[in-house]
């Protein structure tokens, strides 16, 4: 017999490799063009290559053009992909990010060390009230320069917040000073800023409230065998009679059944 070349027993090897991931649920499809490929290098972020065919698909069924609301925006990453495909695809739909910015660290919750909680990991230099303004600062100057022609409105409130201000009158100023209308609904909601179970599922029932019929919800960090709360409550929301599962890639895209 033949032996295999370097190249075959390459291919083999990434076969194999792709096949271990589809068993543990972490296979995706990577669409990122090249535009999407010096935005995660060039913007800090947490972006799973996976969700930009989520929000590819997302963008190009929605419903209409409500707004699409993203919860969690750390430093404009996902607000730049959904803007930059709002663009390739020719959709007018706004983009309205949401964050508290109060950056927490790895071990707060395990910690009581005063220095840990009060710097960033502990290094005296680096406060984190100044930290979380430089986060903050960032999402403004990189939405700024990627996302000029549809720049995206921006809170600095938690998502509980952001839902009690829409209830609270006709209009709401954002950072840059421009008013959002209260009476909105969105088309699309990407659930990504407390990731724990309750935070989440606050965060999926006032989405579902706001959200129009064939509008979309993408949870981040939703791929199976993942512990956290957010992917448990995504995994609950595929059995739901309201929501179709349409997409995991690996993170889990739901469509709003129209009734
Ligand atoms: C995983 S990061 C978001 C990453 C971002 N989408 C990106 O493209 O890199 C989570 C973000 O959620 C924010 N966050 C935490 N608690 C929140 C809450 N209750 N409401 C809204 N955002 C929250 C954090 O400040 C953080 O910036």
């Amino acid at each position: 017999m033949e032996k295999a070349t370097i190249f075959e027993y390459m291919s083999l090897r990434r076969k194999g490799l792709e096949l271990a991931k589809m068993i543990a649920g972490t296979h995706f499809t990577d669409t990122s063009d090249e535009f999407i490929n010096w935005l995660l290098v060039s913007n800090a972020g947490m972006q799973h290559r996976g969700n930009v065919a989520c929000f590819e698909h997302a963008i190009k069924n929605l419903p209409n053009d409500y707004p699409i609301l993203e919860i969690g925006a750390h430093a404009g990453q996902s607000a730049n992909i959904i803007c930059y495909l709002l663009r390739k695809f020719g959709k007018s739909n706004q983009v309205v990010s949401v964050d508290p910015w109060i950056v927490r660290g790895y071990k707060d919750e395990q910690t009581s060390d005063a220095t840990y909680l009060e710097n960033l990991a502990g290094d005296p230099e680096v406060n984190r009230v100044d930290f979380a303004d430089f986060i903050k600062d960032s999402y403004l100057r990189n939405t700024e320069f990627f996302s000029k022609s549809n720049l995206p409105y921006v809170f600095r409130n938690t998502s509980d917040e952001f839902f009690s201000l829409l209830k609270s009158g006709d209009g709401i100023m954002d950072l840059r000073n421009r008013e959002l209308k209260t009476d909105l609904r969105f088309s699309m909601v990407y659930i990504d800023g407390n990731h724990d179970y309750d935070f989440a599922k606050r965060d999926f029932e006032n989405a579902h409230e706001r959200l129009a019929e064939g509008g979309f919800i993408l949870f981040d960090d939703s791929e199976d065998h993942s512990n956290f709360g957010c992917a448990q409550l995504a995994r609950e929301i595929e059995s739901h009679s309201d929501y179709t599962l349409v997409m995991k890639n690996p993170n889990r895209l739901l469509r709003k059944n129209k009734s």
